[in-house]
């Protein structure tokens, strides 16, 4: 496993967005397996994929967490990116692949297991939590030990809904992991997910691609603890 992380330190949430937005602009070019989040930090940089590259058709879309409500809910990650990505392309995605929350988190995450066989993503986006969290494996969680490739979970944050979130190793198999994290609010999250010792209670810093690139897109000011 490589444990070393790209560092793309930028001026500011814009160029964040740009840049992953550049990102999965590519991606959809070469066409592949891509799996998106959630989250606040990613609605940008969708509406400006989709303006780069309306064509998605050489692509399957698949998802690394889900909170349990309908896909038409505010809180539903599959919303945010019908709205801000997939409702805005030319050529749809060859299969859009989203985790059925509203089935509960049990069934919908047996499902999700069942849907994704073996697949292995190119580009997985990501963002990170405040507390360390990334998809929804939150710190010191029984699924962060968890070898299933799809899990049930609990939320350890806002919005307290049930989860169903992709497990470490799935998260590590990917061959391209994409961090997009901004603000000055995850400035002490991003120093323990990429210059401290990893552990349990940064998930965040758990999640390195096994066979291929980790690459983390910060502004400023959430890069601000890195050099401290
Ligand atoms: C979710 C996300 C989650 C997110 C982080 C960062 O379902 O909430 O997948 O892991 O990436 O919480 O979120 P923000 O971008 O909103 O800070």
């Amino acid at each position: 496993m490589s444990d070393e992380v790209e560092l793309v330190i930028l001026e500011d949430a814009g160029e964040v967005a740009a840049a992953v937005a550049e990102r999965l602009a590519r991606a959809a070019r070469d066409g592949g397996q891509i799996a998106l989040t959630g989250g606040r930090t990613p609605e940008q940089a969708y509406e400006e994929a989709a303006q780069r590259e309306p064509d998605w058709s050489k692509t399957e879309i698949w998802w690394s967490d889900e909170r349990c409500v309908p896909p038409d809910d505010d809180l539903s990650n599959y919303a945010l990116a019908k709205r801000t990505l997939l409702d805005r392309l030319e050529r749809n995605p060859h299969a859009v692949h989203r985790i059925k929350g509203e089935l509960g988190k049990e069934k919908a995450a047996a499902d999700y297991e069942h849907e994704l066989g073996d697949t292995v993503f190119d580009v997985e986006l990501l963002g990170i939590g405040k507390d360390g969290h990334v998809a929804s494996l939150f710190p010191n969680a029984p699924t962060l030990h968890e070898r299933k490739r799809v899990l049930p979970a609990e939320p350890g944050l806002e919005p307290f809904v049930d989860r169903v979130t992709l497990s470490i190793p799935t998260l590590n198999s990917a061959r391209e992991i994409v961090f997009a994290v901004s603000g000055a609010d995850k400035a002490n999250a991003v120093h323990r997910a990429f210059a401290s010792k990893p552990g349990p209670d940064t998930p965040a810093s758990l999640v390195r691609a096994r066979d291929g690139r980790t690459i983390a897109i910060l502004d400023r000011a959430a890069a601000a603890k890195l050099r401290a």
